[in-house]
């Protein structure tokens, strides 16, 4: 196991909730916007292409581009949105970022608004988040007051607002989030046109993740170089991993994408118990099995939002499917028809798994609804969510034989309902 690097996005007390928020924002030396401020906005993006910096929400596209992006725009009212709705089961890093060191994010929000020359900033926080809500709201009192939320003296105004959330994991999804935004259910409007191109009220939107955010104020305050120099090749920057599961210490474990799954267990006090599998990226993402714990959690090995749950072997693999085509069931919002028919179906061949003869069958019929829904459903909430279960069928095919044959020892309950 390597050691844990230095923490530079956590690793801080946490000061949200803490009667030291003024200490914090006293002595917060602002050295991102400083930098700034003697930076053109072409400058500001120079440096994050050059950083490698990916977006840290899961879809890892490159930061640089989806500004330079919006800057492109002929369209000149602009938005920058920070993501903190952070909805997926297991993840949480986000929350603790917010909680140890909010300024980051904000620094690098209005670092956002005046590279693309945005009116007004946006952050969209869950919904349980209130004591962080609080918090931002006093930070961004004090800031307003002093004149801090510019990163060009004598700028035009630029605000920063707070929202709160909708409590739904599809919210966290960018179309649905900005319809969130504009006072509208919160249901993806599928894409394009890209949010560059018309996102918050139609107008050409950065939306960034918490952490994204936050590394965006490192790459301005240490350089591109400092950057790139951390972590494996196309893999640049300290990285945050949301631990839990059946791990002794569940925690945020910040390290660069070299760690291997090995390693980020050994810094969570290891597996309770005897490791089994577990779900990189969180439900949407990847099953890594005992065999993939020594590869590394890259962008490429699926690290996507960097949420780890781990699970030993007192857990049933049919009983971790069922979870997780619940979780998408009901948090899919059935706008769209593949979506809909297909998390219908899902969900009735796990309901139904005792009645059927064989697996292959279900197998199949999973895979399939998986492939319509990459091809054909209006975002990614449907076919994420049914990605992880025909790979639970595949690692596990005995788990599975013992419900067909309504004998299930580990969870006894799902074969007694079926019997
Ligand atoms: C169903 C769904 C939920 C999502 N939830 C979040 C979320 O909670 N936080 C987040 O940053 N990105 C989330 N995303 C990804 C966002 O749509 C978007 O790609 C991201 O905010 C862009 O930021 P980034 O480029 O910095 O990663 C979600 C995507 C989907 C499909
Ligand atoms: S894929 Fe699912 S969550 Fe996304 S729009 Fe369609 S039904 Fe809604």
């Amino acid at each position: 196991m390597k050691p844990l690097p230095a923490s530079f996005l956590t690793g801080r007390p946490k000061i949200v909730g803490s009667p030291r928020l003024y200490d914090y924002y006293r002595s917060y030396p602002f050295s991102a916007l400083r930098k700034a401020r003697n930076m053109t906005a072409e400058g500001i993006v120079a440096e994050l292409l050059a950083s490698g910096l990916r977006g840290r929400g899961g879809a890892s596209f490159p930061v640089g581009l989806k500004w330079q992006s919006v800057m492109q725009q002929a369209e000149t009212v602009r938005y920058v949105v920070a993501n903190g709705e952070e909805g997926e089961p297991g993840t949480y890093k986000d929350r603790v970022l917010l909680e140890q060191n909010p300024l980051a994010v904000i620094e690098a929000l209005v670092i956002a608004g005046c590279t693309v020359k945005a009116e007004r900033g946006y952050i969209y926080l869950n919904q349980n988040y209130r004591a962080i809500e609080k918090a931002l709201l006093q930070l961004l009192q004090w800031l307003r007051e002093e004149g801090r939320l510019r990163c060009v003296e004598g700028a035009g105004a630029f605000d920063i607002q707070v929202r709160r959330g909708r409590q739904r994991y599809i919210s966290g999804e960018e179309t649905a989030l900005f319809r969130a935004l504009e006072g509208r259910r919160a249901e993806p409007t599928g894409r394009p046109p890209y949010p560059t191109e018309q996102g918050l009220w139609g107008k050409p939107t950065v939306i960034n993740n918490i952490e994204t955010l936050a590394s965006v104020s490192l790459i301005i305050e240490r350089g591109d170089s400092w950057f790139a120099a951390i972590g494996p090749e196309h893999n640049h920057g300290p990285k945050l991993f949301s631990l839990s599961g059946d791990v002794a210490r569940p925690d945020v474990i910040e390290a660069d994408m070299s760690a291997t799954l090995a390693d980020l267990i050994g810094w969570a006090g290891g597996t309770v118990g005897t490791f089994k599998g577990a779900f990189v990226s969180g439900p949407s993402g990847r099953l890594f099995l005992p065999r993939d714990l020594s590869l590394p959690l890259t962008i490429q090995n699926g690290c996507g939002n960097g949420t780890v749950i781990v699970f030993n072997d007192t857990r049933c693999a049919v009983d971790l499917a069922r979870q997780v085509t619940d979780f998408f069931h009901s948090e899919h919002c059935g706008q769209c028809l593949p979506g809909r028919e297909s998390m219908k179906q899902a969900k009735a061949l796990m309901d139904g798994l005792e009645n059927q003869a064989a697996l292959e069958p279900v197998l199949q019929h999973y895979q399939q609804l998986h492939a319509v829904l990459l091809n054909s459903s209006k975002c990614g909430l449907c076919s994420s969510g049914t990605g992880i279960v025909p790979a639970l069928m595949q690692a596990f095919p005995a788990d599975f034989a013992r419900h067909l044959r309504h004998d299930c020892p580990i969870c006894r309950a799902g074969a007694e309902v079926a019997a």
